[in-house]
C-alpha cells in the first residue's frame, strides 16, 4: 500500500479513553456514517490497545482503518508491559503514533526511542504516524523551525527515501493540545510548509511532495476547513474531538471540503 496525500487524512487518536463497550459503541456509529466518505479521504481510529482487537473487527467490514498510539522497537522479549509491532500487526493495525507529545513529556519518550520505533514500524510494515511539534516557551523564543528541524533530523537518522515515503508526519504545537487554542492556519502552514522543503532537500522532490503532513492540536469542526486549505496540510490529528462520531465525521466533511476548494 502506498501513501498518498491525493485525499485528506483524518485520524482520530483517542488517546486514554474509551473501554471496550464503549469503543464498539464509537466505531460503529463512525463506520455507519462514513460509508459515503470513504472514497474521498482516508479516516483512521486510534483507539487505547485493549480495544484494538474488537475495533478491528467491526472495521473490518468497512474502509475505515486502524492504528495504535505507541509501540516497542524491539518485536518479543522481556519487556514487561510493552507492545510490539507484531502484536500491532496482528491486532489489524496499519498504522502506530509515534513521538507524541504526551509520551515525550510524561514517559521520556527522545528523539533516539523515537528513531528506533520508526525503523521498527517500518519493518513490520505499520506506517509510523511521527509526531513534532514545540511547546509555548519555545514558540515564545522563535525556536519553533529549530525544534521541528531537530526533531526530523533526529527522528530521520539513518532512514532512506524509500522509508520516508512510508512516514505520515503531525505537526502538533504542544501548546495547542486539548487547551482549545488551534494554531492559526498560517501558524501551521508556516511549519508545515517547512516539513516539505525539509523532505525535499534531504529526500528529494518526489517524496516530500507526496507526504502526507497533517496538524493537530484542538482541531474542531468550526477550524478544519480553514486549517486543510493551506497548501501544506494534508489532514488532521485529532484528539478531544475524535471522541464524538457526530464531530469526527464532520471534520472529515470539513477536510473533504476544503481539499475539494485546493484543487
Ligand atoms: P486535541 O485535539 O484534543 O487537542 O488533541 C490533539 C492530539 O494530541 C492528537 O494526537
Amino acid at each position: 500500500m502506498n501513501l498518498t496525500n491525493q485525499k485528506p487524512f483524518i485520524a482520530g487518536n483517542w488517546k486514554m479513553n474509551k473501554t471496550v463497550h464503549e469503543a464498539i459503541e464509537l466505531v460503529t456509529k463512525i463506520c455507519n456514517s462514513s460509508s459515503d466518505l470513504a472514497s474521498e479521504t482516508n479516516m483512521v481510529v486510534i483507539p487505547p490497545f485493549t480495544a484494538l482487537n474488537p475495533v478491528h473487527e467491526i472495521l473490518s467490514v468497512g474502509k475505515v482503518q486502524l492504528g495504535a498510539q505507541d509501540v516497542f522497537w524491539e518485536e518479543k522479549g522481556a519487556f514487561t508491559g510493552e507492545i510490539s509491532p507484531l502484536m500491532l500487526k496482528d491486532a489489524g493495525c496499519n498504522y502506530v503514533v509515534i513521538g507524541h507529545s504526551e509520551r515525550r513529556q510524561y514517559f521520556n519518550e527522545t528523539n533516539e526511542t523515537v528513531n528506533r520505533k520508526i525503523k521498527t514500524a517500518l519493518v513490520t510494515d505499520i506506517f509510523p504516524i511521527l509526531c513534532i511539534g514545540e511547546t509555548l516557551e519555545e514558540r515564545k523564543k522563535e525556536e519553533t523551525i529549530s525544534k521541528i528541524d531537530t526533531q526530523l533530523t533526529e527522528g530521520l537518522n539513518g532512514l532512506g527515501k524509500e522509508e520516508i515515503r512510508n512516514i505520515i508526519f503531525a505537526y502538533e504545537p504542544i501548546w495547542a493540545i486539548g487547551t482549545g487554542l488551534t494554531a492559526a492556519p498560517s501558524q501551521a502552514e508556516e511549519v508545515h510548509k517547512f516539513v516539505r522543503a525539509k523532505l525535499a532537500e534531504k529526500y528529494g522532490n518526489d517524496t516530500a511532495s507526496c507526504a502526507i503532513i497533517l496538524y493537530g492540536g484542538s482541531v474542531k469542526p468550526s477550524n478544519t476547513f480553514s486549517l486543510l486549505k493551506e497548501e501544506n496540510v494534508n489532514g488532521a490529528l485529532v484528539g478531544g474531538a475524535s471522541l464524538d462520531a457526530e464531530s469526527f465525521i464532520e471534520i472529515t466533511k470539513e477536510a473533504i471540503k476544503a481539499y475539494k476548494e485546493k484543487k
